[in-house]
């Protein structure tokens, strides 16, 4: 049986002015994956660089941040089985043009730079960005009546 995992997902501002945010969150939903944690708001330029601290240096760096700051994101956690991964292959490859049909980003995207969604992209980032975004809130343990219908035992 494959390991519970937690990812953080950020539908970024352009999917919230786009009004994609139901649609986004019903896709993970709909996959089974349960949320636990959700939050709407700005975020700090701080936050913002810390979260892309691995691409400090790059030629994209400063106008991701700009991007990423540059109105309201909803920023949520979600739980399941292999979920970082599920997550990443739900969202598609960075840049829409080259991401499979089906996936949000080509669904929804056309361009790197807005590219409507990040999810965590390994068990380091994802534990790192959930304490980031929700270090002081407490996410609810939970199991749904359905779950049975969605994992096997
Ligand atoms: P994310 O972190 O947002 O989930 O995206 P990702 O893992 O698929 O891609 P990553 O390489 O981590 O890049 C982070 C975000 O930076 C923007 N980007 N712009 N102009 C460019 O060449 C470029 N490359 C990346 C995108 O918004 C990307 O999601
Ligand atoms: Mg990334």
């Amino acid at each position: 049986m494959a390991d519970t995992q937690r990812t953080l997902v950020i539908i970024k501002p352009d999917g919230v002015q786009r009004g994609l945010i139901g649609e986004i969150i019903t896709r993970l939903e709909r996959r089974g994956l349960r949320l636990v944690g959700l939050n709407i708001g700005v975020i700090s330029e701080a936050t913002a660089r810390k979260h892309y601290a691995e691409h400090e240096g790059k030629g994209f760096y400063n106008s991701l941040v700009s991007y990423i700051t540059s109105g309201p994101s909803v920023t949520m956690v979600l739980e399941g089985p292999d979920a970082i991964g599920v997550v990443r292959s739900t969202v598609g490859s960075t840049r829409p043009a080259e991401a499979a049909p089906g996936t949000i980003r080509a669904d929804y995207g056309l361009t790197v730079g807005r590219n409507l969604i990040h999810a965590s992209d390994g068990e380091a980032s994802a534990e790192r960005e959930v304490a980031l975004f929700f270090g002081d809130a407490p996410l609810p343990t939970y199991t749904r009546d359905i779950d049975r219908w969605i994992l096997e035992d």
